[in-house]
């Protein structure tokens, strides 16, 4: 058969609600044109995030019956540090509410002010709990992979000349470690090939600077060197994931996207001295070290959801039906990040609306419309997200993109529902020499994409 279907039946539904043209108008004003101020169920189809919104598998609501709530030691702990051992392979397993709350320990324990990570691309919350300790976070993606149009199969890989130009310009002193994010959010959820692992981690190690991957997608980024990379087509995503992690000292992990959990996640490392230093810190803020934030519950759906995520029809599905999203509108013409990634399709909205210049917002602009035209929520991922304000002077200073991302939920939307976002995103493609841009209003120091509020430009 050529169809490639859901590998799933549905067993519990959840409505969604419809909308008019008028009521959605009416919501986005008294939200400031933040789609992330709506409340859910004003939103038709919800593509801000792949994070947490995951269907949960009769296998883990089963694992979450069963779960354990001793406050030391439960069952479901030592079931969750199993499953992670297993796959990612590292000594200790630090389990975390969330992954930002693993990387906020990481990097207390290992920076300090003036030091300097590198990472293909940093992600929003990486790069502000990196910022919050005095260190710089540093990109060195491919070149490739600020071009959104430019196809390379392995448009997330590092840079390996200016990771080795970047050592010799700061020094190793002044890198406490080096990051690979797989896939790369924020560069378009492409993947790192296997190949650029063990070369950065070679370098890495020639220079005695640990490597950690984040892994929120590690499931996609395995399938992908699986369909993508010599050599690895024989190979079971977990075999490809198990190696891929070998080349690492250790991890970060926001179970709330390859995880298929809506909650949880953990650092992980082989470093004894530090592993103690990170418990610590564990303890003050997250929990004791077998729970860390999370009831045994969420330990148990957790330890499920890590291996579902590796079941290859489930890859097969998932990747195939963020391609079908994507190859739809870009046959239309309409500009989007090539190829598709894993887990979102990316909308290069200063492409989309090329009248529309960074200082103005062109993917607000393009979240707006998504929303006003059919309910979608999607999220703006470029100058709201990465671009800054110049306290002195006020001036804003644009990110190197400016995208649109259209995330989608694990196992939550069907092909019908992808067909609608389809159509919509034609209908706003239609009318786009209409659009204006957006400015801000009001915003936060950190993270400002969370609460800013904007007017729209007359
Ligand atoms: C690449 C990447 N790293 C880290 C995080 C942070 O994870 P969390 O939202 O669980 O804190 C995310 C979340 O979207 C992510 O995509």
């Amino acid at each position: 058969m050529r169809t490639i279907i859901e590998p799933f039946k549905i067993k519990s539904v959840e409505p969604i609600r419809l909308s008019t043209a008028e009521e959605r108008e009416a919501k986005l004003r008294a939200a400031g044109y933040n789609v992330f101020l709506l409340p859910a169920e004003d939103v038709l189809i919800d593509l801000l995030t792949d994070s947490g919104t995951a269907a949960m598998s009769s296998e883990q609501w089963a694992a979450v019956m069963r779960g354990d709530e001793a406050y030391a030691g439960s069952r479901s702990w030592y079931r969750f540090e199993s499953a992670v051992r297993d796959i990612f392979g590292f000594r200790h397993v630090l389990p975390t509410h969330q992954g930002r709350a693993a990387e906020r320990i990481l990097f207390t324990v290992m920076c300090t002010p003036g030091d300097v990570v590198p990472n293909n691309t940093h992600f929003d919350t990486t790069r502000a709990n990196i910022e919050f300790t005095g260190a710089e976070a540093r990109d060195l993606v491919i070149a490739e992979g600020l071009v959104p149009s430019a196809r390379h199969p392995f448009k997330g890989n590092m840079d390996v000349d200016r990771l080795r130009a970047l050592i010799a310009e700061v020094g190793r002193e002044r890198i406490p470690l080096c990051m690979l994010t797989v896939t790369n959010n924020s560069g378009g959820g492409q993947p790192v090939s296997m190949a650029n692992v063990r070369e950065v981690s070679g370098l890495c190690r020639d220079h005695g600077i640990p490597l950690y991957i984040d892994a929120c997608r590690f499931a996609e980024n395995a399938y992908f060197i699986k369909l993508r990379e010599p050599g690895f087509a024989d190979r079971t995503p977990l075999e490809i994931a198990r190696e891929l992690f070998s080349y690492a000292d250790g991890c970060t992990m926001s179970a709330k996207k390859d995880g298929l959990a809506n909650i949880g996640g953990f650092l992980a490392t082989n470093d004894d001295r530090l592993a103690r230093q990170e418990r610590n810190l564990l303890i003050l803020t997250e929990g004791f070290p077998t729970y860390g934030g999370l009831a045994g519950r969420d330990l148990e759906a957790v330890a499920v959801g890590l291996h579902e995520a590796l079941d290859e029809d489930y890859l097969l599905y998932r990747v195939t039906s963020t391609t079908y999203l994507g190859e739809h509108v870009s046959r239309a013409g309409v500009p989007i990040v090539q190829p598709p990634g894993g887990h979102a399709v990316y909308i290069d909205a200063a492409a989309f609306f090329p009248r529309i210049p960074p200082a103005e917002l062109p993917g607000q602009a393009l979240v707006v419309e998504l929303y006003r035209e059919a309910g979608i929520r999607t999220v703006e991922i470029g100058s709201v997200m990465f671009g800054r304000r110049v306290p002195e002077t006020g001036e804003e200073l644009p990110a190197a993109m400016e995208l649109v991302r259209l995330a989608i939920p694990r196992r939550v939307y069907t092909q019908s529902h992808i067909d609608y976002v389809v159509e919509a995103v034609l209908n706003v493609w239609s009318r786009r020499d209409r659009v204006r841009g957006y400015r801000f209003v009001e915003q936060a120091p950190f993270l400002r994409h969370f609460t800013a509020r904007f007017a729209p430009l007359s």
